[in-house]
């Protein structure tokens, strides 16, 4: 739930962890601020106000003084000016400010009160930077103006903007600092999501706190090992299957002779399917090392080995319609569909009610990956046998052609390529009946 409401990104948690300690800071800082320190200064300063009113009102009903020497008194030690309206009445309103925290206002209607226990009315709005209040006496009213500074304390808007000003210095400098640190972070993010891929990447200096120097160093040299370990197994696989080659060259001669004597003929096929298998995984070989990755139209493709393909005079339907390019190893891609496509045609025919032979090949394409779908409506593969399908050099039984002898490395390929793409193969039953091959690459 919280989740939901929590910043995604480093960054924001960041800056979440530094921002809510402050802002939970000030709110208490406030509170207490407001609660204590405020409320009693107001109210003294309104108690002050208060009990100057009801010294002049005093003064007034005795009659010692005259009312110019009282107004005298008054506007010399307490700062207050005031002028008497005989045989009127007032109406008791308070008109005072409404905003949020306007606790000097509340506190003069408050300690009028308690000092004058005649009815009476203020104004804080109208007169400007003065106070207007007026006490009802028995023959008139008495109409006082006070500067407000005698019933506000300004030291509060100032502590106030002290309080935000520096904070937000303090939470600008910390939005400096945190780019500076998660910079780092972002670019090994950033090139691990590339080695993931497949991508090349290039050497990423180390910068930032030791922490992230030390994830980078060794993310280094993991993709180094990586690569290193990738190159070598197929550099040895290569090795052995091109010294396989003489010998069997060898044999095949060899066969040719002994074939005039004796039956030979199983040999001579194991011999060629070896030949065969030998060849398949050289050339699958070969292309690795040389292929780069480019901007490539995946449509095109498609489009080149369906041409290619068609001399098995099968119909495809090529629904493949991408977009755009994507950055793929253009001829480790053409060698992955085509292994899917000659797949089909080759067990698509086995399909038992011998309806007529679907092979269709669509895309998909979203934010983070494309699709490219290989269906048929053959006999398909059972899906407990998925996984032995992708075995190298394994053939299901179930479903060898007749027509067409294979090695058993089709599938495996397909997967390895789509691998080093950073993606990956998958089989699923298709809805036309047969199998549906996908591959899924990351983008
Ligand atoms: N479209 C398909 N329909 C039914 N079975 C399939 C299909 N594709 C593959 N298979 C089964 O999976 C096995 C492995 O396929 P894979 O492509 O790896 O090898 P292959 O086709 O036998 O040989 P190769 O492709 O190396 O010439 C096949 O032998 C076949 O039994
Ligand atoms: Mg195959």
């Amino acid at each position: 739930m919280l989740k939901n409401f929590t910043p995604r990104t480093l960054f924001g948690r960041s800056m979440l962890i530094v921002v809510t300690p402050v802002i939970m800071l000030q709110i208490i800082i406030a509170i207490i601020f407001f609660n204590n320190h405020w409320d009693n200064i107001t109210r003294r300063l309104s108690l002050a106000i208060g009990g100057d009113i009801a010294t002049i009102i005093n003064l007034l009903e005795k009659k010692e003084n005259s009312k110019n020497e009282i107004q005298e008194i008054a506007k010399r030690f307490m700062d207050l000016r005031f002028t008497f309206i005989p045989n009127e009445e007032i109406t008791k309103t308070v008109i005072r400010k409404k905003p949020l925290l306007n606790i000097p206002d509340k506190m003069l209607e408050k300690a009028l009160g308690e000092k004058i226990f005649r009815p009476y009315s203020i104004d804080t709005v109208n007169f400007g930077n003065q106070v207007k209040i007026e006490v009802q006496l028995s023959y008139g009213v008495l109409k006082f103006l006070s500067n407000r500074k005698r019933v506000d304390s300004t030291s509060a808007i100032i502590f106030v903007l002290w309080m935000v000003g520096t904070s937000l210095i303090l939470i600008f400098i910390a939005i400096i600092f945190l780019k500076n640190q998660l910079r780092p972070i972002k670019e090994l993010s950033l090139v691990a999501d590339k080695l993931g891929k497949g991508i090349q990447v290039n050497n990423i200096k180390p910068s930032g706190a030791i922490e992230i120097r030390q994830a980078m160093i060794a993310f280094m040299a993991m993709r180094d090992r990586i690569k290193k370990t990738v190159e070598k197994r197929t550099e040895m696989l290569a090795g052995v299957s091109h010294d396989l080659r003489t010998p069997l060259t060898r044999m095949k001669l060899d066969l040719a002779l002994i074939g005039k004597k004796i039956d030979v003929s199983n040999l001579e096929s194991d011999v060629r399917s070896m030949e065969e298998m030998i060849n398949t995984y050289i050339n699958f070989a070969k292309e690795q090392n040389l292929d780069k990755r480019i901007k490539t139209d995946i449509n095109k493709i498609v489009k080149q080995i369906i041409k290619e393909i068609n001399i098995y005079g099968y119909s495809i339907e090529n629904e493949t319609k991408f977009s755009k390019s994507y950055f793929v190893e253009p001829n480790s891609l053409k060698r992955c569909i085509s292994n899917l496509l000659l797949n089909a045609i080759k067990y698509a025919p086995n399909n038992p009610n011998k309806r007529k032979i679907i092979i269709r090949i669509s895309s998909f394409e979203s934010e983070k990956q494309i699709h490219i779908i290989v269906d048929d409506n053959g006999p398909g593969i059972p899906k407990e046998k998925y996984n032995d399908a992708f075995v190298p050099f394994n053939r299901l039984e179930n479903t060898i052609s007749p027509v067409d002898a294979g090695v058993g490395l089709g599938l495996t390929i397909s997967k390895d390529i789509a691998r080093n793409h950073g993606g990956d193969l998958k089989l699923s039953k298709s809805n036309i009946g047969g199998l549906k091959a996908t591959i899924i690459l990351p983008i």
